[in-house]
């Protein structure tokens, strides 16, 4: 009898043939041809329905024709700009195709199958995966219970204590996707002075754009005040650019240099450097955005109170709202019904919060059909 052949798959490492995969909202062509609905409205990945500055898409179309050149690998023009912006030195920067290619990269760069990276629980999807496909383990710290003023947040102190001597990482959302919760500056920074040297805290900061108009304040001086700190910030939320992909890393140079070995060459394209250059001379239309979508939240939330649907406090654009009901409807059958009428929102049974969707805040059109459609849903028999 001839030997069966392994199945090609089973070739790939024992670290990726354990990955969950990530799943990212529903697309909006899918759902037309899944469920032949029309007139859809997409509430479900936090993108900005404001979109882009308008001189981010004239730099965009000023490098059409140019698309036949490689990008500048070293994405000069975009650095410089971004260094101004920020003020710090361009050795600080690492340009990634969007953030989460930075979460990959850090995770290539810092570990091994000797270290562990650790993460909260009901921490962003992404953080398992990137330290899982290496190889190394992964540390999960409980978060905050339900019942407490940041319900599914970041426990610092917990975070703390779950630190180990092999933990090279430690991955912290602020605010945190799916829960919109954040940890205030003082404990902030007091857990990073307290981590020990053998790990790097990546902070990671896609919404902030948002959650400054919360409070939240910008954190970018602690990178000179902590070597071990990585901010992670992206174009992809406020800015408005998630599908030319780009985010950056801001860092010790140390740190960036060692990102920048593994970083693929040519890892932001031409119209990815050219929209973010643009988008960073009009920093008035990301304020202007950021200060629509707040309001348009705070406008959800109080429709949402009216209907006693609870939430988790946010300092995004998205809202965790609690549509699941002990003998009643459960948040699966609301996601069904609701892509039955045309509104995507993200379900996060996946993250272990079975009775929960996450929302994002759209235009305020949107918003009005997503609650009159929950209002209807959560009255029907
Ligand atoms: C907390 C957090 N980090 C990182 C990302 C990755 O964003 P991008 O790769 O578009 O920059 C997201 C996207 O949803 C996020 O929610």
């Amino acid at each position: 009898m001839t030997q069966q052949a392994p199945h090609p798959g089973a070739l790939a490492s024992p670290a990726v043939q354990g990955l969950e995969r990530y799943v990212p909202g529903k697309p909006i062509e899918e759902l037309e041809r899944e469920y032949g609905v029309h007139d859809i409205i997409k509430l479900a990945s936090n993108e900005n329905p404001w979109g882009m500055s308008p001189m981010a898409m004239a730099a965009v179309k000023a490098a059409l024709p140019d698309l036949w050149l490689y990008p500048d690998g070293g994405a000069h023009a975009l650095k410089v700009a971004l260094a101004r912006h920020l003020g710090v030195p361009r050795e600080c920067l690492t340009l990634g195709n969007g953030s989460n290619d930075l979460l990959m990269l850090l995770a290539e760069a810092f570990l091994t199958t000797a270290h562990s990276g650790l993460y909260s629980q009901y921490g962003f999807a992404i953080y398992p995966i990137v330290i899982r496909a290496t190889g190394a383990r992964c540390l999960v710290a409980p978060a905050h219970p339900p019942g407490t003023p940041m319900p599914y947040g970041h426990d610092l102190a917990a975070l703390a204590r779950a630190l180990e001597p092999d933990t090279r990482l430690v991955f912290i959302a602020n605010p945190n996707n799916p829960t919109g919760t954040w940890v205030g500056p003082g404990p902030l920074r007091e857990f990073i002075a307290a981590v020990p040297d053998h790990a790097l805290v990546v902070l990671d900061e896609a919404y902030l754009d948002y959650a400054l108009l919360d409070g939240v304040p910008d954190s970018i001086d602690w990178v000179r005040e902590f070597p071990r700190l990585v901010l992670l910030r992206t174009f992809s939320k406020a800015w408005g650019l998630a599908g030319l992909r780009l985010g950056y890393a801001v860092s010790h140079p140390e740190v960036a240099d060692a990102l920048d070995r593994v970083r693929p060459a040519f890892n932001v394209n031409s119209l990815a450097q050219a929209a973010g250059a643009a988008a960073l001379g009009d920093v008035a239309h990301v304020e202007h955005v950021a200060a629509m979508t707040v309001a348009e939240r705070r406008r959800v939330e109080a429709a949402l109170r009216a209907m006693r649907v609870p939430f988790v406090p946010s300092a995004t654009n998205f809202l965790l709202i609690e549509v699941g009901r002990q003998g009643g409807p459960e948040a699966r059958d609301i996601n069904e019904q609701l892509l039955r009428a045309g509104i995507i929102v993200r379900p996060v049974g996946g993250y272990g919060l079975p009775r929960h969707l996450r929302v994002s805040i759209g235009l305020p059109a949107h918003n009005d059909r997503f609650l009159a459609e929950l209002a209807r849903l959560l009255k029907a028999p």
